[in-house]
């Protein structure tokens, strides 16, 4: 059995000490490489439908492209700061989002005004909007791999339509970062190490795991949470329409999978569940927004403990994973080797998901209904 210092680097999930240690070093770095270590596979059986489930999906995808141009109402004027206050008076319980004021009066956040709370607001929108953006570009190189790699004529067909997708997530994403709001970050040290781990694998499966289950399955639950909080409707759209196809990439990932994890023996379905929460655990990180913190001028290691423990914080954490914990319980990948995965997430805090709706059929419910596209 692998431990936690062999698959995270660290004993305690939650030692904030290890997780700041990883930062990102090259922010000014135009490109980055990574080595691709897949074998490229053609299949002589053009067979289509042999998959019913997958052949579906693919049809479904076929029609309900949108255009990330034309459909979104891009002449919305966008009040940053005025979002942020709106955002925080309707969900967070006011500008200090939750946190407890007894803990404030005794700490670096004890000197802040309105201006300071406000910045960190427009801070951690931009960051958020940036790691999505990165994120999207790690699903739309995953996704050209899984073209390349799939055994399955159906599988290739349905990945060539979600290349197509993230290339338009990518673009609204990256339009509305530059349209909208003040500035980019670069991508996050936890999250680049999450893709590169993901791209490096030569497994066609496992850039399934670590893509359409864990990233996406985590992207889907984020962009539920923003698009039901957020008071900006040009970006209540655009999640509305992006979650629209990530539904269906998370089904994809549960499809495919499905058919062949039943196939795997105990010891490869173990590096599956290592490889499920090293995913979980990174991307959990990630979301320290370690940036953040240390653009405001703050000791991270000093504010972070205070920033965890508000309630609405917990609740983003643990939220984050309800799309996840079902989806790997339907694969068979919490139960495996004596349960090895459903300890993890217990020790995660998130196991309490494992009987939400998994995402195999649930893209139904996410379809843009007749008339809502614009076009
Ligand atoms: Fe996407
Ligand atoms: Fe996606």
């Amino acid at each position: 059995m692998s431990t936690n210092e062999e698959l995270i680097g660290r004993a305690d999930v939650n030692d904030l000490e290890a997780i700041l240690s990883v930062a990102n070093t090259d922010v000014d770095e135009a490109i980055h490489v990574v080595k691709n270590n897949a074998d490229a596979i053609f299949t002589w059986d053009y067979e289509k439908g042999r998959r019913p489930a997958l052949n579906r999906l693919y049809e479904k995808a076929k029609t309900a492209q949108w255009n990330g141009a034309t459909d979104l109402p891009w002449d919305t004027e966008v009040d940053q700061e005025a979002v942020v206050v709106a955002n925080a008076t309707a969900n967070m319980g006011g500008m200090a989002g939750g946190i407890d004021p007894s803990v404030i009066a005794d700490s670096p956040f004890a000197k802040w005004t309105e201006k300071e709370w406000i910045q960190v607001g427009v801070e951690s929108q931009n960051w958020t909007l940036s790691q999505f953006m990165h994120g999207e570009q790690g699903a739309l190189i995953c996704t050209a791999k899984i073209v390349e790699t799939v055994p399955w004529i159906d599988a290739k067909y349905y990945a060539a339509t979600q290349v197509m997708d993230e290339a338009r997530h990518v673009e609204v994403f990256a339009k509305y970062l530059d349209d909208k709001l003040s500035g980019h970050y670069p991508i996050n040290a936890h999250l680049r190490l999450l893709l590169d781990d993901i791209v490096n694998d030569s497994r066609w499966d496992m850039t399934y795991l670590g893509m359409q289950i864990m990233v996406e399955g985590l992207a889907l639950a984020a962009f539920g949470f923003m698009h039901q909080l957020t008071t900006e409707p040009l970006l209540k759209q655009l999640l509305r329409y992006v979650m629209s196809d990530e539904a269906r990439h998370v089904a994809f990932g549960v499809i495919s999978l499905k058919e062949y994890y039943a196939e795997l023996t105990d010891a490869e379905l173990k590096e599956r569940q290592e490889f499920a929460f090293e995913a979980a655990v990174r991307m959990r990180d990630r979301f320290l927004q370690q940036e953040v913190w240390d653009r405001m001028g703050l000791n991270v290691k000093e504010v972070l403990p205070l920033v965890m423990h508000s309630p609405q914080r917990q609740l983003f954490q643990t939220m984050l994973f309800s799309k996840i914990v079902p989806n790997c319980k339907k694969l068979g990948l919490l139960d495996a080797n004596g349960g090895w995965l459903r300890q993890k997430f217990t020790e995660l805090g998130v196991i309490g998901f494992e009987d939400n709706p998994d995402t195999g059929e649930e893209y139904a419910m996410f379809q843009l209904a007749e008339g809502e596209l614009a076009s």
